[in-house]
Order: C-alpha cells, then sequence, then structure tokens
C-alpha cells in the first residue's frame, strides 16, 4: 500500500491550488485518502490513516438502499447516499412539495459525484424542506458550472460539514459559486478544508455564515459589498493573518454584529496597517491568535464584548483607544505583568485577567473601573508580599466583585507559601507600613525616655545607681587588700572628723548607726578620745594613726572651721594619696565650689573627684547610704587585743 501513497502525495501536487482533499480511484471498490479522518467532535486531531478502505459493501447488503436514521413528519435523517440510490432519494425529496410537513433534511456519509450533489441540492430547494443538513460528503467528483434554480424556496440553512472532494483538476469558483449565491439566511461549510469563498454577485441574505475549522485566507470577502445583511460570521480555525486586512473584510458589512476570528494566526503590525472595521461590529472575538500589545490599535469602536484570550498581550497600552462601550473583556492567558486600567473603557463591568503574570496587581482598579461588577483574576502566579496586603484590602472592599474567591487565588511567591489561598495570608500592619512602624519606635522611644525621667526625678536612681557603684567597688577593694590590713594591728575602725556644728548628726546618725549591731564599728573621735597635753593636731594625727580608715564629714561649716587641720596634713602624708581607700568622705550638705578656699588644693581635688558619700535627705535611701559606709569601713578588728576604749553612748 506504501506505492498507493506515493502515486496519491505525486497527484496532490498538481492539485494544490485546489480543494485540498484529492484521493486516487483504484479501479470501482478500492479509494485512497490522505485527508482527515474527520473526528465527530470537530477536535483537529488529524488521523492521517492511509490508507483508508471503502468497499461498497453496504452495496451489496442493502440492496443500493440508504439507511434511515429518523424518520417522522417533520425530518428525515438518511445515511449511507451513493451514485446508486440517489436517483430514489431524488424521487423521494420530490414528492415534499414546498407546504409539506417535512422540515429538516439531514443526509450523512454521501458518497456521490458533483451532477448527483446539485441534483439533490436542487431538489431540496423546491422542497418544503428548512434546515438542510449534510454531513461527510466523500468522494465528490467532476465539479462543473452548474447553472441553479435558487427560486421559490422555503430553505433557512443549509449545514454542510466534511465535504471531501476528489477531484484533481477543477474551476474552484464553479464550486464556491453555487454556494455564495444562495439565498438563504445561513450557511455552514464546515470542517472542508476550503480555501476560499466568493463574494455573493448581488445583495446576499445571509445573516449567518459559518466556515469553521477550513483553510481560509485574508483575501477572503476583500472589498465584497454585497453581505449588507449579515450579523453574525464564524471564522474560527482558519488561516487568516493580517488584523487589519480582516478589519478591511468586515468595512463593507452594514450589519456585521458578531465576528469569531479565534484560532487562527492573527496578528497586526501597528506601525504601518490601518484599520477600519464594521462599525455595527459589537462581539469579536480574537482568542487563540498572536496579537501583542497594538492589537488596542485596531479595535472596532463600538465594540460591546471583546475575547483577547490566549495571546501574547504584555500590557494594556493606556489613552491609545477609546472604547466607550466596550462591557466586557477577556484578557485571560496573556502574559499581563497587572491589571490593567480603565482609562479607555470607561463602560467595562467584566473583566477576565487569569492565567496572566500578575504578581502584585494594582490595589486602585476598582477605583480606575467603578462600573466594573465581575473581575477574574485567579489563576496569577501571586506574590504574597507588602505589596500584595492593598489587594487583599481591594478585595474585602469589593464587596465580592472578584470571580473565584478564594479557591483560584493562590500565592505563588515565596515558594515558602506556593499554595496558600491569598485569604489566608496575613502580614501585620506594623510590618508593611513603614510610617507606622516609624510612629511605634517613636513612641516606644518617647515612652521609654518618660520612664526614665520619670525613675531619674522621683525615685533618684541614679543616686542609688551611683551608691550601688560605689558600694561595690569598695566590697571589692577590701577584697584585694585584704592581707595587707591584717599586717598591722590598729584599735579603731576609722576616726570621724566633723565640724562643731554638724555634732548633732554625728551623735544622733553616724555613731548609734555604725557603733549598733554585731559587726560594730569602733570609732575615734578626736573630742571622745581626746589626750590632755596635746594640740588638736597632734591627737588629730593620733587618731588617724590608730584607725584603718579617716571619715570626714564635709558640710560648708567643716570647710569653713576644721579642714584647715588637715590640708597641710594631707600635703605631707604619703598615707592619704590620691588613690587612697583609707578615706571616706560624707557630703552632708552640698558645698558649693566657691565655699572652698584657693589654698584647699587636696580638698579641690577629692572633691572634684566625687568619691564622697552623699547623706540623702529621703529617709528611704537612708539603708543603702549606711550599708555603703559600712562596706567602705569594712574591717575586721582583732578583737582579742580587747583595747576597748571603754566608750559607751
Ligand atoms: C418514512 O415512514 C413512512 C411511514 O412510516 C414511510 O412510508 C416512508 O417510506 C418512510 N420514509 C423513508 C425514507 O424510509
Ligand atoms: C430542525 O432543525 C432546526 C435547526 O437545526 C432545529 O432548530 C429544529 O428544532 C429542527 N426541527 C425538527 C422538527 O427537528
Ligand atoms: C458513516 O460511515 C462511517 C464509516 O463507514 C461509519 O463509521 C459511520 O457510522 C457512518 N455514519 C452514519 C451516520 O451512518
Amino acid at each position: 500500500m506504501r506505492s498507493f501513497r506515493n502515486i496519491f502525495l505525486y497527484e496532490c501536487l498538481f492539485a494544490l491550488t485546489f480543494w485540498k482533499h484529492c484521493s486516487l480511484s483504484v479501479e470501482n471498490e478500492l479509494f485512497i485518502s490522505a485527508s482527515n479522518d474527520f473526528p465527530e467532535d470537530g477536535s483537529d486531531k488529524k488521523t492521517k490513516s492511509l490508507p483508508l478502505l471503502y468497499t461498497n459493501s453496504h452495496q451489496s447488503k442493502a440492496n443500493f438502499d440508504w439507511v434511515v436514521i429518523q424518520n417522522t413528519t417533520e425530518s428525515l435523517s438518511l445515511s449511507e447516499i451513493t451514485n446508486d440510490n440517489v436517483k430514489k432519494l431524488v424521487a423521494l425529496l420530490s414528492n415534499f412539495r414546498r407546504g409539506s410537513g417535512l422540515q429538516n433534511l439531514t443526509l450523512t456519509n454521501v458518497s456521490v459525484d458533483w451532477d448527483a450533489l446539485t441534483e439533490i441540492l436542487q431538489t431540496v430547494w423546491h422542497s418544503s424542506i428548512e434546515y438542510f443538513n449534510i454531513n461527510s460528503v466523500t468522494q465528490l467528483s467532476n465539479i462543473k458550472t452548474y447553472d441553479f434554480d435558487y427560486s421559490g424556496t422555503s430553505m433557512k440553512a443549509l449545514t454542510v460539514k466534511k465535504v471531501f472532494i476528489t477531484d484533481l483538476y477543477f474551476s474552484q469558483d464553479d464550486l464556491y459559486k453555487i454556494f455564495a449565491d444562495m439565498n438563504i439566511a445561513a450557511l455552514t461549510i464546515a470542517e472542508s478544508e476550503m480555501i476560499h469563498m466568493l463574494c455573493p454577485s448581488s445583495d446576499s441574505p445571509f445573516r449567518y455564515l459559518n466556515f469553521f475549522k477550513n483553510d481560509l485566507t485574508d483575501y477572503v470577502f476583500q472589498k465584497c459589498d454585497k453581505l449588507i445583511q449579515l450579523e453574525t460570521l464564524i471564522l474560527q480555525r482558519n488561516k487568516f493573518e493580517s488584523l487589519a486586512k480582516v478589519s478591511f473584510m468586515t468595512s463593507h458589512m452594514k450589519s456585521l454584529k458578531y465576528l469569531d476570528m479565534s484560532s487562527n494566526l492573527l496578528s497586526h503590525d501597528g506601525a504601518d496597517a490601518r484599520c477600519q472595521w464594521a462599525e455595527s461590529l459589537s462581539e469579536l472575538d480574537l482568542s487563540s491568535n498572536q496579537l501583542t500589545d497594538v492589537v488596542f490599535e485596531c479595535l472596532p469602536v463600538n465594540i460591546k464584548t471583546l475575547n483577547l484570550q490566549n495571546n501574547q498581550i504584555a500590557s494594556v497600552p493606556r489613552g491609545v483607544t477609546e472604547l466607550k462601550s466596550l462591557a466586557e473583556l477577556n484578557l485571560a492567558l496573556n502574559r499581563l505583568a497587572d491589571l490593567p486600567g480603565c482609562s479607555g473603557f470607561s463602560s467595562l463591568e467584566f473583566l477576565n485577567t487569569e492565567m496572566n503574570l500578575i504578581l502584585t496587581p494594582s490595589a486602585d482598579f476598582f477605583q480606575s473601573c467603578p462600573r466594573v461588577r465581575e473581575l477574574q483574576a485567579g489563576h496569577n502566579p501571586f506574590k504574597c508580599s507588602c505589596e500584595l496586603q492593598d489587594f487583599l484590602r481591594l478585595e474585602r472592599r469589593s464587596g465580592g466583585k472578584l470571580a473565584g474567591w478564594p479557591a483560584a487565588y493562590l500565592c505563588e511567591y515565596p515558594s515558602a507559601l506556593r499554595g496558600t489561598q491569598l485569604k489566608d495570608f496575613h502580614l501585620s500592619e506594623l510590618a508593611c507600613n513603614t510610617a507606622l512602624l516609624l510612629v511605634t519606635a517613636l513612641l516606644l522611644t518617647l515612652v521609654l525616655v518618660a520612664v526614665v525621667a520619670f525613675l531619674c526625678i522621683y525615685l533618684d536612681v541614679p543616686w542609688y545607681v551611683r551608691m550601688t557603684w560605689q558600694w561595690t567597688q569598695t566590697k571589692r577593694r577590701a577584697w584585694h587588700s585584704r592581707p595587707e590590713g591584717q599586717e598591722t594591728v590598729l584599735q579603731f575602725h576609722a576616726f570621724v572628723s566633723y565640724s562643731e556644728r554638724d555634732a548633732l548628726w554625728v551623735k544622733n546618725e553616724l555613731i548609734p548607726n555604725l557603733e549598733k549591731g554585731e559587726d560594730c564599728v569602733q570609732l575615734c573621735q578626736h573630742e571622745r578620745n581626746f589626750i590632755p597635753g596635746k594640740s588638736i593636731v597632734e591627737n588629730i594625727i593620733t587618731c588617724i594613726e590608730k584607725s584603718y580608715k579617716s571619715i570626714f564629714v564635709l558640710s560648708p561649716n567643716f570647710v569653713q572651721s576644721e579642714w584647715c587641720h588637715y590640708e597641710l596634713y594631707f600635703a605631707h602624708h604619703k598615707l592619704f594619696s590620691e588613690n587612697s581607700n583609707s578615706l571616706i568622705l560624707i557630703l552632708l550638705e552640698p558645698i558649693p565650689p566657691y565655699i572652698i578656699p584657693a589654698r584647699y588644693h587636696k580638698l579641690k581635688a577629692l572633691m572634684a573627684k566625687r568619691t564622697y558619700l552623699e547623706w540623702p535627705k529621703e529617709r528611704s535611701k537612708r539603708a543603702l547610704f549606711w550599708a555603703n559606709l559600712r562596706a567602705a569601713i569594712n574591717i575586721n578588728l582583732p578583737v582579742a587585743d580587747g583595747e576597748r576604749s571603754g566608750e559607751t553612748d
């Protein structure tokens, strides 16, 4: 059989310009076809089954009879019409004169030649039949001019599907003319690989033309001004390439309302192609073509419904076209990166942007498109981030205008959130709102400052901190210098020096507090432990030398009356070097710097270092003061020495 195929292909080359099907007749019973097997569902699946074998078996079996599929008063459906039974069929159909009941006739598996087919058509034309369907016309051959009588018909619609022409050489016009000039409202020639159709020779009553799935090109109906009543034109699945040419094709179709150009090869070269559409055109299907953004420069001005699904549109250019009547726009399956605005489409009510590349839809959509009633934006690769929050708010405010919500709206990025419904995606307001974040941080800082200020002002925290610091420092120093302190054995823990005017405080506060309790501190007061016959300074020095520490109760009084005794002593005595820890200063009252005479260098130096303990006015702070003082004194006297001076208060 391979060789048959080769012969067939060779013959086919000669027939390329004609209706594309061709087959080779081998004897009377065997036919080989390279054509589609005409799938009943209308799918494009080419089955190229070669060779396909017909062996007119029905003829012998059914005595040249057709097969009756349906037989009622109104409709008749027959199958297996051949050249052998066609005379009988014509005779039968001749009975159904105009006015009889039969309305619908369907013929399937018609394998007749051109003469027979025209005879059937002519008979039907003068019968009562209104709807005539012919499916699967195989072996159409001997095509030649036929002078068809169109007069006096009841016909409303003729539907021819899957016509298969076996002729290799014929004038195409003979074939097309008979269909083009039909005086009926609706004509369908589908799935027949028809490459052309003629313009009717006079004004045509066609209101509906359907050439679904053929091989028609841009040359069809160019400059054809006879289709003035045509309302619906379906050219789905053909080979149209130029959108501009299609627009010019429609420009003479004054009544055209609906045009289906889907699944062609349409593109538009915006630069040098002008467009001119029928003004009446209100519904246009341009889906599944190769159109890009420039398609918006070539659209019918009065369009109401526009289908641009499955093209290559990346964005809807603003301000290019004004389609005032556009109510429904389908942009699904394109390459849109964002929702288009409605700047040119003031009447838009339905918008479909499913299956595009929209990561973050702009949130001002419903503001710019106030008349939109439904937005289908699902199945986009949404990026779930802060920017999307605005869109989610938009969804909440839109009042259910978002079709397919929530199931069709899933996060695609980041990958951790992939598959999460947008409905379940939440980021806190704070994480996304920079201004809010700043305000919050500012507020927190203010609160912190306020708390710190409050603590400082009302609770004197810095004082506590300073005292605690001093206390720990003294403890640390005492720890490190302990071994040294045990070498010399001294009589007193501390020597206390103070002004007479502060004596009351020393007697009522200092001494009772230091000398009470278990770790009783023994103090040397130059009054109390006064050795007669010695000068004040000598007594003081004796006292200092018998004690581990020297406590000075500083006040303006003290500076003015007592310090003079010490300034000279300190100047010569290494014992009280700057870093000495045997010196304890208690600041009973603040001493303004001007009170300190210029010659008191030592005192000035000590005051500048601020290493004194301040006597707190508040009772609550005093415990810490005493603890600090005790820590500073912190020396264990060798009790065994028993050199207790016997002084008690
Ligand atoms: C249809 O049915 C009628 C009556 O039942 C019969 O006379 C007629 O021959 C049938 N037509 C065909 C085409 O079989
Ligand atoms: C005849 O065919 C037309 C169109 O296909 C259909 O609308 C109508 O219902 C049919 N009539 C009968 C009686 O089958
Ligand atoms: C038409 O012919 C094909 C192939 O012989 C057959 O499969 C199909 O059933 C026929 N159709 C009808 C309606 O008889």
